[in-house]
């Protein structure tokens, strides 16, 4: 990250760099935070997308270094966006979704079934695009991207911009279903073009998130011990089928890690901080491939730079658990590097 540092000596000359350094206090402030300002971005095609950050993790996601209802449903509407996108409908010329951003477009979308939940982040998205001239597909997944952040723990997921207008109102019946049988969810997944290694990085999402609708007796309850963090604990309290007050086990993720077909590729990320570090890699890696689905990346724009920086577990675990299964999180640290690394987000 860049940090201007102002030196001033007892010239006179040097006296007039020391007043222009007074000017350009607030936008060093800024950058120490860590968080890249206008001026930072070096792309003048990622500059715009600057306010559209700062209007998505300030105003949407209100306290935009905590991890809240706002940006749970962004992440999983990044994911109902793009999921429609099919390779046997494209091989087809059918309709085909993919990471378009329809949901902010198309008015009945977010009314499906399989959709519900999302009403209020896509009536506080749908505003953007007009508002900055920018595609409905860049807003939405610019916010998916940036809500993993907003999560503690979240990496930093490589973010495009440039995707055209909607093309096409998603296909129905694409999304899985959690009482799909695995293979059929995993062929899905495949028609996607996306590998089961890269679905059980992505299923680690649902460490941020909770349900209201599989089962309305136990609404809101989460899917891991640690909804406001970005851990691993999903994966092994989901794979011991741990009865924990709150959190709620989705029959399809009890079934990837116990399926032939997954569990290998689940296990990966049971384990401790480095498989931590492993899955906020690999995670990245599936998001970002997610982001651009039915997209062209070599029309698009790379504007990861305009991204803050992720607040790694590592930095916040309590000491006494260094290295160990899921290690527990130090609120004070926690509040410190978001205090850090969130500022002109935080009210
Ligand atoms: C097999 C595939 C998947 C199934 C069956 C599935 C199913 C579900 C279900 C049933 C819910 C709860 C909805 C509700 O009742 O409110 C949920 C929530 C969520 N899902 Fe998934 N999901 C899948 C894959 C994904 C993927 C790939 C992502 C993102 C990368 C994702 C992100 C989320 C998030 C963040 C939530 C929480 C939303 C909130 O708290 O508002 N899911 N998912
Ligand atoms: C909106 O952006 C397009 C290019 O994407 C540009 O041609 C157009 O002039 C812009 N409109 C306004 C009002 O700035
Ligand atoms: C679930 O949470 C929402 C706020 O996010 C709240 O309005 C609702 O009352 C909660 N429902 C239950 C059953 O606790
Ligand atoms: C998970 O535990 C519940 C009881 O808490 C049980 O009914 C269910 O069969 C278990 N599922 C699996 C896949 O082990």
């Amino acid at each position: 990250m860049h940090r201007s540092t102002v030196i001033c000596s007892l010239t006179i000359a040097a006296l007039f760099s020391c007043v222009a350094g007074v000017a350009t206090l607030e936008k060093r402030q800024a950058s120490d935070s860590g968080i890249p300002t206008v001026d930072d971005v070096t792309n003048p095609v990622c500059k715009p997308f600057v306010a559209i950050r700062d209007a998505i993790m300030g105003d949407i996601f209100h306290a935009g270094g905590r991890c809240n209802d706002n940006a749970r449903a962004a992440i999983r509407l990044s994911f109902h966006d793009a999921g429609t996108f099919s390779l046997s409908l494209e091989a087809a010329g059918e309709d085909n979704g993919g990471a378009d951003g329809s949901f902010l477009v198309d008015p009945d979308e977010v009314l499906r079934t399989e959709n519900n939940g999302m009403q209020n982040i896509v009536a506080l998205l749908k505003p953007l695009p007009e508002r900055f001239n920018v595609s409905a597909g860049d807003v939405l997944h610019l916010a998916g991207t940036l809500a993993v952040l907003a999560c503690p723990g979240g990496p930093v997921v490589n973010t495009y911009v440039g995707r055209g207008p909607v093309k096409n109102v998603n296909p129905h019946n694409l999304i899985p279903d959690t009482h799909d049988t695995i293979p059929n969810i995993i062929d899905r997944f495949n028609d996607m073009g996306i590998s089961v290694r890269e679905a059980m990085a992505l299923i680690g999402s649902h460490t941020c998130a909770r349900q209201r609708f599989v089962d309305q007796a136990f609404a809101n309850d989460t899917f891991d011990t640690t909804p406001e963090i970005w851990d691993i604990r999903f994966y092994s309290e989901t794979k011991r089928n741990e009865s924990d007050p709150g959190v709620f086990r989705l029959p399809s993720d009890l079934g990837f890690a116990q399926n032939s077909l997954t569990k290998d590729d689940y296990n990966r990320f049971v384990g401790s901080l480095s498989t931590q570090e492993d899955w906020a890699r690999e995670y990245a890696d599936a998001h970002e491939k997610m982001s651009l689905l039915g997209q062209d990346v070599k029309t698009l724009t790379d504007c990861t730079e305009i991204m803050p920086e992720t607040i790694h577990l590592r930095d916040i675990t309590v000491t006494s658990s260094g290295g160990a299964v899921d290690p527990a999180v130090d609120p004070g640290k926690l509040e410190a590097e978001i205090q850090r690394t969130r500022s002109i987000w935080l009210q």
